[in-house]
């Protein structure tokens, strides 16, 4: 074998030495450095199939969160491998600077054929992060192209994560992550999520809650001035504090507030579209026509890395003709090879109806892990199609959370850990109250949904007695 097959295949590699390599060398993000230097090491995986993957001791785990909400397709598909192949012997780099290949081409057009509406303008890029920073910078541009200059802020949810460029993170409701990197973007204004387990109005009335958090956009935007606010952007489903759904009616009234007050809409779909909800975009899930929406992740199924803003015909318009270019690119933003892998990771999508699939396993999904309610730890199970996250509660009764001592013990001190020893690969997070998030390859069933309640019930179980 060479080296890059025996890596691929795990056998053969030396955990010390590597761990010696990664502790000298290798910066993890969003991680603790003093992993590496308090002996217990990182976590090294090697393989996947499947929903599986394996560490480099031969360890096998469940991937309850394809790896970051992204190998929706499943590991070790030898025919995305195979279209990665083929792309860079025939063409493996040409930019999109002025110029085009059939990939970028094809996979612009199958996106615009999946998305709403008019959603027929395609800007790719290399990751999610990319794609929101390309949403904000349109934005801001396409008012001034209209004449309205000082249209330059943006909403966002609070909690929510929309990336790390110093402008996505003026999107991200997470003061911790961005305290240290101030002054940011200028321009980023909050209102709250839909998180209804913790709804501060209308708690019983899960629409009129939804009226009052899509109406504290409208707030916003009169306390800022709409002809200062140039753009909201909202998950589908928020991810961070554990997945909010929408309620019923709640983006009707925001694209109601957006059109009232000329604002647009960013459907920010990095981790709910290509499946993870039951179809192509979840704005369709939920009956709303954004004016762009960003994406990247299991576009890919991560096996090459790959983002967009699908833009409408709207926003696009001032840019059709005359001299105005969008000054605005990434070298590999669009790259073949990763153009390639999409088309050829959607016709898996296709031929095995995986967004059907999940529409239809979901509700079984949803009443396995909601057994979990059982136990005095589980306060909240919520979600959809195959993104759920499990709220931890000291208190059911009263909903109290653990203070930030407990929390640290908790989910650091215990859960992740004991959760991957159970085989379990999944996040548990405090990016708001604590919460367990799942969101498996969209190639599972009813068997790994038993699986994964099992392995839960029982760490939760021991978290509890631990307390
Ligand atoms: C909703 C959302 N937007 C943007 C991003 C940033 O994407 P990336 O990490 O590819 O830059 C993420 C990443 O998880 C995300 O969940």
């Amino acid at each position: 074998m060479t080296s890059t097959e025996t890596m691929a295949a795990g056998v053969g590699l030396d955990d010390a030495a590597l761990q010696a390599k990664a502790k000298d060398h290798l910066w993890m993000h969003f991680a603790r450095q003093s992993v590496m230097e308090d002996g217990s090491g990182v976590p090294i995986i090697v393989r996947g199939e499947g929903h599986r993957v394996w560490d480099i001791q031969g360890k096998e785990y469940i991937d309850g969160l394809a790896g970051l909400f992204t190998v929706n397709a499943g590991h070790g598909r030898k025919r995305l491998a195979d279209a990665a192949a083929r792309q860079a012997e025939q063409l493996a780099y040409f930019p999109i600077w002025s110029y085009a290949h059939p990939a970028a081409i094809e996979l612009a057009d199958r996106l615009a054929s999946y998305a709403p509406g008019d959603l027929n303008r395609v800007f790719f890029t290399t990751g999610g992060g990319e794609a929101v920073e390309t949403a904000f910078k349109l934005a801001k541009y396409y008012w001034k192209l209209r004449g309205k200059p000082t249209k330059h802020k943006v909403i966002s949810r609070s909690i929510a994560y929309h990336g790390t460029t110093q402008g996505a993170l003026a999107l991200t409701g997470i003061p911790e992550m961005k305290a240290m990197f101030e002054p940011l973007t200028p321009g980023g204004f909050r209102v709250p999520n839909t998180n209804f387990y913790r709804a501060p109005e209308h708690g019983d009335d899960l629409e009129a809650f939804g009226q009052w958090a899509a109406d504290r956009i409208a707030e916003m935007i009169e306390f800022e001035g709409p002809d200062t606010v140039a753009a909201v952007f909202l998950e589908p489903v928020q991810n961070a504090g554990g997945c909010f759904p929408p309620p019923p009616g709640y983006f009707q009234r925001v694209r109601e507030i957006c059109d009232e007050y000329d604002v647009l809409l960013v459907s920010d779909e990095v981790i709910c579209a290509f499946g993870r909800i039951g179809q192509w975009f979840a704005c369709d899930e939920y009956g709303y026509e954004p004016d762009m929406i960003t994406c990247a992740k299991a576009m890919t199924s991560g096996y090459s890395p790959l983002g967009a803003c699908i833009v409408s015909e709207k926003v696009y318009e001032p840019f059709k003709h005359g001299e105005a270019s969008f000054p605005h690119g990434y070298t590999f933003g669009g790259h073949p090879v990763s153009t390639a892998v999409a088309m050829e990771n959607l016709d898996i999508f296709e031929e095995e109806k995986l967004n059907e699939r999940v529409r239809e396993n979901s509700p079984l999904f949803r009443a396995e892990l909601e057994t979990l309610l059982d136990l005095p730890i589980v306060g909240d199970v919520r979600g959809a199609g195959y993104f759920f996250g499990i709220e931890l509660v000291k208190d059911k009764a009263t909903k109290e959370t653990f203070n930030d001592e407990e929390s640290e013990r908790l989910l650091r001190g215990f859960l992740s850990r004991a959760l991957f020893e159970a085989g379990l690969y999944c996040r548990a997070d405090d990016r708001g109250d604590p919460v367990i998030q799942l969101s498996p390859p969209l190639t599972i069933g009813p068997t790994e949904f038993a699986q994964i309640r099992e392995i839960l019930h029982d760490v939760l179980t021991r978290a509890w007695a631990q307390l």
